[in-house]
């Protein structure tokens, strides 16, 4: 965690070096002399004891641990917008150390006064492909430096409103760096007939300083290629030991078997084998998005460490929760990644706990329309449709405003949810609430749809309460919260009853008492729902309006 919180530091303080030295060149859209002005600002700092302090820890620091974590890496397989990335990091210090051992080291150890005339008029007048390429490092580091600023920034709630206006930024800032560049170039070049400014500008002596230190700068350019071998040597002979070492297997949904070795995390696992799986902050462990549940093997699982704990916590995971870049087991597993692949991180911190599978109490509602078969039939498909979308915002509207969370839509039929944030009893009051706003939306839905229907829309409503399994399921577009368990087939039950009974409305018992309502006013009948051991005390209601009088005097009587 220290050296993914030291590399992003070093990172920011290389990014605001290279965004000024943008900043410089862009000056040369002004003048030649605007732009030796801005160096010399742009000096003043950045080759003063605490520029000098800041920038070239930060360059040996943000190499070193990138290489580094690419050692650690399990394996080498990542997203292909973090490959490159990467493949732009390792680019730049091939580039860019030429660039350096011309510029500050000449300076430092000779004196020379590295000014644009002399190095970046050098290039124009004496060697144009090094123009090009230094423009191409410029790129490659802002570019390198965007993506990286933009993943840290993407986790901050603020970033969406502003990431236009950041986006514009990053875009204008190189496009005039570069134009103020070649804009200096041109005039070099201009000036370059003059045999007299190219004696002056590019003395022997300057030229020989400069040869002497680009061909240091090839051992130094060496130094780091070994580094780099060294890194991904390392990385060979690391797997080969742990290759000896033994493999765990890692069991993924629905029977997928995935062998690797010992130590490897999750989230490299389920990448190696080509398992679709969220990583927002690319495995840095501070997006939560690549949490998975834990089935077998949770017991024999080492404690998460204090930063997975944090993470996990703003989350409210359940304790068989951890997250997958960080989790490294020793011991076969079974893992239930529980974000779709494609999630954003707004999503995942708002997700609650609940989504991530939970037993609770809750209350459960189920409408459909009676006879919608023979009411859509002889009637155009798009009139069908039009009445159904006008029906479904009705219901969805009074379920939404009693405080229910709209389920699905199936065909005709609705099912919504109540107190899945944990209040059983107050979930119950809002699924009676609901019930008798769905059937006052319905009667101003059949006036407005007087002229349209040969008779009045009718509904059935079913609704009963008990313990069932509430969690986010599905599969890619057809996910989202839902809940199963004998208490939704039952409430599921209720509502076909409806017909049986000729009401509008079937509760059950449970779910009045739990409301604290009384509805002994209302016919009782005891039923047996199959697969339930015990009889069902349930009311049958022909209009849900009705029970808004008891809501209301029962919440008086509670206040
Ligand atoms: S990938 Fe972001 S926390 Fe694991």
């Amino acid at each position: 965690v220290l050296a993914r919180r030291l590399r992003l530091i070093f990172g920011l303080i290389l990014f605001v070096y290279v965004g000024t030295h943008q900043l410089n060149h862009a000056l040369g859209l002004i003048s030649l002399e605007a732009l030796e002005t801005g160096r010399l600002v742009f000096l003043a700092f950045w080759r003063g004891p605490i520029g000098t302090l800041l920038l070239y820890p930060a360059l040996l620091g943000h190499v070193n641990l990138v290489l580094w974590q690419l050692y650690r890496r399990r394996f080498l397989r990542m997203p292909r917008l973090e490959l490159f990335r990467l493949v732009l990091g390792l680019a730049m210090p091939v580039l860019l150390t030429p660039h350096i051992f011309a510029t500050r080291g000449a300076n430092e150890l000779y004196g020379l006064d590295d000014t644009y005339a002399l190095v970046a008029g050098g290039m124009f007048v004496q060697h144009l492909d090094s123009a090009f390429v230094q423009s191409l490092l410029m790129l490659i580091a802002w570019i390198h430096g965007c993506m990286g600023v933009h993943w840290w920034l993407s986790l901050k709630p603020w970033y969406p409103r502003w990431r236009p206006w950041l986006g514009a930024l990053a875009l204008l800032l190189p496009t005039l760096s570069l134009i103020g560049f070649f804009h200096a170039g041109r005039e070099y070049l201009r000036l370059a007939r003059d045999p007299a400014w190219v004696a002056a500008t590019f003395t022997p002596e300057a030229e020989h300083q400069m040869a002497v230190m680009l061909s240091w700068s090839a051992i130094a350019s060496a130094v780091f290629v070994a580094t780099v071998a060294a890194a991904f040597g390392g990385r060979w002979l690391r797997d080969y030991l742990n290759r000896r070492r033994g493999t765990i297997r890692l069991r993924y949904p629905p029977s997928r078997m995935v062998t690797v070795p010992v130590g490897t995390s999750v989230l490299d696992a389920s990448r190696s084998a080509g398992i679709p799986h969220a990583s927002l902050c690319g495995g840095r462990g501070r997006c939560s998005t690549c949490r998975v549940r834990i089935g077998q093997g949770l017991r024999r699982l080492a404690q998460p460490l204090v930063d997975e704990q944090r993470v996990l916590r703003r989350v409210a995971a359940p304790p068989n929760v951890r997250l997958a870049c960080q989790l490294h087991p020793t011991v076969d597993l079974e893992v239930f990644p529980l974000l779709p692949a494609a999630v954003s991180v707004t999503e995942s911190f708002l997700r609650p706990s609940y989504s991530q599978g939970t037993e609770s109490e809750i209350a459960i509602l189920f409408a459909d329309i009676r006879s919608f078969t023979q009411l859509s039939e002889h009637r155009l498909p798009y009139d069908v449709v039009f009445m159904l979308n006008q029906y479904f915002a009705s219901m969805g509207e009074a379920i939404q405003s009693a405080g229910g969370h709209l389920d699905k839509f199936i065909g005709d039929g609705i099912m919504a949810l109540f107190g899945i944030d944990g209040d059983p009893r107050a979930g119950c009051r809002q699924a009676l609430v609901a019930a008798a706003n769905m059937a006052s939306a319905l009667e101003s839905l059949n006036r407005t749809l007087e002229h349209d229907l040969a008779e009045p829309l009718r509904i059935g409503i079913g609704i009963h309460a008990g313990h069932v399994i509430v969690g986010e399921m599905g599969y890619r577009p057809a996910w989202g919260l839902t809940a199963i368990g004998d208490a939704v087939n039952t409430a599921s039950r209720l509502e076909s009853m409806t017909k049986e009974f000729h009401s509008q409305l079937v509760v059950s018992d449970d779910v009045a008492v739990q409301a604290g309502v009384d509805l002994s006013r209302f016919p009782m009948h005891t039923i047996q729902v199959r697969g339930r051991s015990s009889l069902l005390a349930i009311y049958a209601l022909d209009d849900a309006r009705h029970l808004s009088p008891i809501l209301e005097s029962a919440a008086s009587a509670r206040t």
